[in-house]
């Protein structure tokens, strides 16, 4: 990974504005890293999806009856069906064309509520949870790399192609939880439907001095 980290200084002044919340970044890459980029996307879609049930086990639990916030691509890419249960705030610079939910009854979610607005620093004071999740895509994820705490990160030992990276970070600046992170082995694993192996590990951005 680069250690070149531009565009996205962190600094307490920068935590301040967001009332004190917490910020996680939350990605699922192949382990095998494109151009030393990891691939979290193909076009509009995410090539390994549905093929490592457990990792979206986990991002539901992460995330359920809290803030989720995603850029207007990937909403598109979800066909514009909110998570349930789960506040969705959608961020992009033309609101006015996206606003629209599919036509999925929202009687069905208990917790739900669209948001959609044209800057990080307002998605986050809409946001309602404390902990609130950024699950995408590259162009969001960097846009919050400056303010976030934790980064949750699932790499699938697999081989996919792609041409949406995660954006550059400096691996130094995170300590990594030891006792979070946990490596699966597909074929061992009851009662999911995984196809490969995967790592999933917790970083918790190291203190500012
Ligand atoms: N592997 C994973 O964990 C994961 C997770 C999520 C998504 N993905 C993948 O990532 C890809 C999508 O990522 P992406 O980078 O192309 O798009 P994206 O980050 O999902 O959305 C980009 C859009 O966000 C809006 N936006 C960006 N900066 C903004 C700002 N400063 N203020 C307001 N709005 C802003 C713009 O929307 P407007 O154009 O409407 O203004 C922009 O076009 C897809 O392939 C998706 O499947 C992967």
């Amino acid at each position: 990974m680069s250690s070149s980290y531009e565009n996205s200084n962190y600094t307490l002044e920068r935590k301040d504005m967001l009332l004190g919340k917490t910020i996680s970044i939350i990605f699922t890459a192949p382990v095998y890293a494109k151009n030393n980029r990891l691939i979290i996307g193909n076009g509009k879609f995410i090539p390994w999806l549905g093929k490592v049930s457990s990792d979206l086990k986990r991002f539901k639990k992460l995330t359920l009856n809290q803030t989720v916030i995603m850029g207007r691509k990937t909403w598109d890419s979800l066909e514009h069906k909110p998570l349930p249960d789960r506040q969705n705030i959608i961020l992009s610079r033309n609101p006015d064309i996206i606003f629209e939910p599919s036509d999925i009854p929202l009687k069905d979610w208990t917790f739900l509520e669209i948001g959609v607005t044209k800057s990080f620093e307002s998605a986050i004071l809409m946001a309602k949870s404390q902990t609130v999740w950024i699950i995408g895509g590259a162009e969001i994820y960097k846009l919050a790399l400056p303010y976030v705490d934790y980064i949750h990160r699932t790499l699938i030992s697999g081989r996919f192609d792609g041409d949406i990276f995660f954006p550059e970070y400096n691996l130094n600046e995170w300590r990594k939880d030891k006792e979070k992170s946990i490596f699966l082995k597909a074929k061992e694993l009851e009662n999911t439907m995984d196809e490969y192996d995967s790592f999933y590990e917790v970083f918790e951005r190291k203190e500012v001095i």
